[in-house]
C-alpha cells in the first residue's frame, strides 16, 4: 500500500489509547523484516532511519531511503518512514529532497536555549515543507560514541513543567523525553518512571516519544503506554536478533559463504522481534 504519515500513525495511536513503534533500518533486511512483522502482527509500524544509519552507508540518504521506501510500499501493512536523531542541517535538507514527512531533530546535547533556538528552526523548517518534527529534551543518552549516561541520574531525565515551555517555545510535533531508558542496551533491564511519564502526559500537549526501548522489559513498555507514552522506538533489538542469528548459523555451518544462507535466518529473527514489540503495544492504553 502506499506510504502512510509519521503524523498520522501517531495520531491514530493517540485516538485509540496505544502505542505505536517505530523501528531503526539499516540494511536492506532490516526494512523487510519490519514489514514482515508488521505484516504478521497486522499492525501499523515506522521504518526510521538514523543519522548514524546514514553515515554508514556513506553520508547517502538517498539509496537506503528509496530501498526503505520501496519495501514500504510492497507491503500490505501500512508503514511510515521516518527520518532519526537528525543533527546536521545537510541531512535535513537531504530529507526535503527525498520527500520524508517526518524527521526527529536531535539538539538534546546542546544547552536549553541553545536546543529552543535550532530546533524552532527546524520546527519552521518543517512547516515551510510539509515535514512533521519530533525533537528531544532531557538526555536518553547511551548514543554511540558519547560518554554513557546514568538514566537516574537527577538532570538526565525530562523536567514536565520545562518541557511544557519547550514545546510551546519550539512548536514541535512530538516529544522524546528521558524517563529511565538508555540507548544500545542489549540486555533488556532498564525501568522507567511511570510517575513521571504520567505528569508529563498531563503538561506536555503533544505525543510523548520513548527512545533506547530495545532494553526495556515487555511490563515496563505496556506500562509506559497505558502511562502515556505513544511512539516507540526501537532499534538495538533488531541488531541483537540479527546478529545472534548469523553467529548461531556460521558457527554451525563453518564452510558456508553465501550471505543468503545467513541473512534470510537473520531476517527472520529480525521479523520475529519486530512482531513482538508490535503485540505489546495492540493493547488498549486506558
Ligand atoms: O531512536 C532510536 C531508538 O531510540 C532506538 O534505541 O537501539 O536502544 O532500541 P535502541
Ligand atoms: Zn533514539
Amino acid at each position: 500500500m502506499p506510504l502512510v504519515r509519521t503524523g498520522d500513525l501517531v495520531s491514530a495511536a493517540v485516538a485509540e489509547g496505544r502505542g505505536v513503534a517505530a523501528f531503526n533500518v539499516i540494511t536492506l533486511e532490516h526494512a523487510e523484516a519490519i514489514a514482515a512483522g508488521a505484516e504478521s502482527a497486522d499492525s501499523p509500524a515506522i521504518l526510521q532511519i538514523s543519522e548514524n544509519a546514514v553515515a554508514f552507508h556513506g553520508g547517502r540518504l538517498a539509496p537506503v531511503a528509496a530501498a526503505a521506501a520501496a519495501v514500504a510500499r510492497a507491503s500490505s501493512a501500512p508503514l511510515a518512514l521516518h527520518l532519526d536523531h537528525v543533527t546536521s542541517p545537510a541531512l535535513l535538507e537531504a530529507a526535503r529532497e527525498e520527500g520524508f514527512g517526518s524527521i526527529m531533530f536531535d539538539a538534546s546535547k546542546l544547552s536549553y536555549d541553545d536546543n529552543v533556538r535550532r530546533t524552532n528552526e527546524v520546527v519552521r523548517f518543517g512547516l515551510r515543507h510539509g515535514i512533521w518534527v519530533e525533537a528531544e529534551l532531557g538526555r536518553v543518552g547511551g548514543k554511540e560514541g558519547e560518554t554513557p549516561l546514568d538514566a537516574h541520574t537527577p538532570g538526565v531525565r525530562t523536567d514536565p513543567e520545562e518541557a511544557a515551555a519547550y514545546v510551546a517555545a519550539t512548536g514541535v510535533n512530538a516529544l522524546a523525553v528521558a524517563v529511565g531508558s538508555s540507548h544500545a542496551m542489549t540486555e533488556r533491564t532498564a525501568t522507567l518512571d511511570h510517575a513521571l511519564v504520567s505528569r508529563l502526559r498531563d503538561a506536555v500537549p503533544v505525543p510523548l516519544v520513548l527512545h533506547g526501548s530495545s532494553g526495556v522489559p515487555d511490563a515496563e513498555i505496556r506500562a509506559a503506554v497505558a502511562a502515556g507514552m505513544v511512539k516507540i522506538n526501537v532499534g538495538t533489538a533488531l541488531n541483537t536478533a540479527y546478529t545472534g542469528a548469523v553467529r548461531a548459523f556460521l558457527a554451525a555451518e563453518t564452510a558456508a559463504v553465501d550471505p543468503r544462507k545467513y541473512l534470510v535466518p537473520a531476517r527472520e529473527a529480525m521479523a520475529g522481534t519486530v512482531a513482538d514489540f508490535l503485540g505489546l503495544l495492540r493493547a488498549p492504553r486506558r
